[in-house]
């Protein structure tokens, strides 16, 4: 049997098993396109729950800025960290094989078995099983924090038809982002950590004298326009 290397056999596979992917998401998007009619014709502001698009894959990215917040604020960092850790993680996965798992006991015992056994379905699926667990991990959590997202219903107020700041730019977009913008984001303190009836020490405190009240635009305003975007915004 020819042994296959990683170069050239392995990561010129993976390469020609991307480019179908991204051959394969262009088709879709082709076929299935988010609706852009407006204002000719208006989707509702809800439609488009349960039904994956993109977004979801950058609203698990926003998942920290949902529970770090009041008291667990101090762990907002880990949000810079974990993505870093993991393309360590990829980019040392190729010498994986070199971790001398075989020393440790049971696991030793079982991978020697596998190793013994004729090569087939079960044999690489038993080597399949860490990637399959990442897998499911990653799709759990795409799931988990993108299905609530109203991907198809930003048309319904984003559209020409709504004017300046809904779907066309401001006329003026530094006076925008020095004027208005600011005066937004002083009103409504729009901070990461921040998080209704309790200040960034963890103190529960009234609506009234809280210096970081929940609500608008604070670090979870863009998530829950998503969510529920005729509720928040
Ligand atoms: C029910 C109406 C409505 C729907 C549906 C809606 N939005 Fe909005 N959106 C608004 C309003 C109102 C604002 C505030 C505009 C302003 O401040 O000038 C806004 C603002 C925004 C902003 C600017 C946030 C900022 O920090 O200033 C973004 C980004 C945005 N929407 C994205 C979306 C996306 C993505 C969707 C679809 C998933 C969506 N919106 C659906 C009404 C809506």
């Amino acid at each position: 049997m020819k042994t296959r290397k990683w170069w050239p056999h392995i990561a010129l596979t993976l390469i020609g098993i991307m480019i179908g992917v991204i051959v394969f998401v262009a088709f879709m998007a082709d076929i299935y396109p988010v609706p852009d009619d407006a204002p000719l014709e208006i989707p509702m502001p809800d439609e488009g729950a349960d039904i994956p698009g993109p977004e979801w894959i950058f609203l698990l990215f926003w998942i920290p800025f949902w529970y770090f917040k009041g008291s667990m604020k101090k762990y907002l960092f880990l949000t810079a960290l974990v993505p870093i850790f993991l393309i360590i993680i990829f980019a040392l996965l190729p010498y994986f094989h070199k971790i001398p798992l075989h020393r440790i006991p049971l696991l030793g015992a079982f991978l020697r078995k596998t190793r013994e056994m004729e090569s087939g379905f079960i044999k690489s699926f038993i080597y399949a099983i860490p990637a399959l667990i990442l897998a499911v991990a990653l799709t759990t959590g795409v799931y988990r924090s993108g299905h609530q997202a109203k991907v198809y219903g930003c048309d319904s107020c984003h559209n020409p038809a709504m004017g300046y700041r809904m779907a066309i730019p401001p006329t003026d977009v530094a006076k925008y982002y020095n004027v208005e913008r600011a005066m937004q984001i002083g009103v409504g303190k729009y901070r990461a950590g921040k998080s209704a009836g309790q200040d960034s020490a963890g103190e529960m405190v009234s609506t009234a004298e809280a210096d970081d009240v929940g609500g608008y635009k604070d670090a979870n305003w863009q998530m829950r326009h998503m969510y529920e975007p005729t509720f928040t915004w």
